[in-house]
C-alpha cells in the first residue's frame, strides 16, 4: 500500500531532516511543500512534482492525494513537526492509516540549540508551556499570556500577533519583574537574526522590525519564535551535577 508521509522538516534549514525523512522523502514523486521549503530543500526535491498544500480546499486536497497515490507515494514537509501548531492534523485523521508521521526537529529545540539552553533549570524553572496569543480564545475567559508568565515558567510564544510592547506588559505583570527573553526570527532561514534581552530592553532592542508581521494585514504569522524565562539567562555549575552523582546516579548504578 503507497503511503503518505506527513515528514517533520525543521524550522526551514534541510540539514534539520532526520535520516528516516531523507529516506522517504527520496521515495515519493509528489511533495506538498509549504514556502520557503521548496528553496531549502531543493536538493531533496528535484524532478519531484511539488504542490502547495494551503492552494487547495480540503476535499479537492484529498482528491489529489487519492489520485497520486494511485501511482507512487506521497511526501508533505511538515515545518518543524506535527507535535505543536500543526495544520495537517485533518488530513492524517481522514487518510487514516495510508497516513504515516515521521518526527522531526522542532523550533523549540533549534532554538534551545541556538541559545545553549536547556528550556527547563531545577531550582530556576519548574516548567515550561508552550503557546500562541492566536489559540488561545478571545473571549472572557480565555486566559491571556500574561496569565501564563509567572516565575518559574519559560514561554514558548509561537505564531505571536500581540505588538511588542503589549507583549512585554503581559509579561511584566505575569513575571512580577524583568526576565530575560529572546526573539528569535527565521530560524536556520537565510534572514535569521536572534535578539537577546530583558523585559526592561527589548523594545528598545528590537526598534522599528517588524518580526511578527503585525504591519501587514491578513498576512501570515511570521517565522518568529519567542522565548521567555529566567532559565534563558541561568548558568549552573559542577555542584548540580555533583549533586545528582551523589544523590540519584550512584544508586542507579549500583541497583
Ligand atoms: C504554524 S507554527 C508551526 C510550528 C512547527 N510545527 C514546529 O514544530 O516548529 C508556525 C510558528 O512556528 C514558529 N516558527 C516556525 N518556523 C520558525 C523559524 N524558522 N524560526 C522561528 N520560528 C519559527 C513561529 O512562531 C511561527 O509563527
Amino acid at each position: 500500500m503507497n503511503k503518505v508521509y506527513f515528514i517533520g522538516a525543521g524550522p526551514g534549514d534541510a540539514d534539520f531532516l532526520t535520516l528516516k525523512g531523507a529516506r522517504l522523502l527520496e521515495r515519493c514523486a509528489t511533495v506538498f511543500v509549504p514556502t520557503p521549503f521548496e528553496q531549502t530543500f531543493v536538493e531533496h526535491l528535484g524532478g519531484k512534482e511539488l504542490l502547495i498544500p494551503f492552494n487547495y480546499y480540503f476535499d479537492e486536497l484529498i482528491t489529489l492525494i487519492r489520485q497520486r497515490l494511485e501511482a507512487g507515494e506521497v511526501a508533505f514537509l511538515v515545518p518543524g513537526d506535527l507535535t505543536f501548531y500543526s495544520p495537517f492534523q485533518a488530513l492524517i485523521d481522514a487518510l487514516g492509516e495510508v497516513a504515516e508521521v515521521i518526527a522531526g526537529v522542532g523550533t523549540a529545540n533549534v532554538a534551545s540549540a541556538w541559545l545553549k539552553k536547556t528550556l527547563d533549570l531545577p531550582g530556576v524553572c519548574n516548567r515550561a508551556i508552550i503557546a500562541s496569543p492566536r489559540t488561545l480564545g478571545d473571549g472572557e475567559s480565555s486566559p491571556t499570556i500574561g496569565d501564563l508568565a509567572s516565575p518559574g515558567v519559560t514561554l514558548l510564544i509561537y505564531m505571536n500577533n500581540i505588538p511588542l510592547a503589549e507583549l512585554v506588559a503581559q509579561l511584566r505583570s505575569g513575571y512580577g519583574c524583568s526576565v530575560p527573553i529572546v526573539i528569535a526570527h527565521r530560524l536556520g532561514l537565510p534572514g535569521e537574526e536572534v535578539v537577546r534581552g530583558s523585559l526592561d530592553d527589548i523594545v528598545e532592542k528590537v526598534g522599528g522590525r517588524d518580526f511578527f508581521n503585525l504591519a501587514v494585514p491578513k498576512s501570515r504569522p511570521a517565522l518568529t519564535l519567542v522565548l521567555v524565562g529566567e532559565t534563558l539567562d541561568a548558568t549552573v555549575d559542577g555542584g548540580w551535577w555533583d549533586y545528582r552523582r551523589e544523590h540519584i546516579w550512584k544508586y542507579r548504578e549500583e541497583a
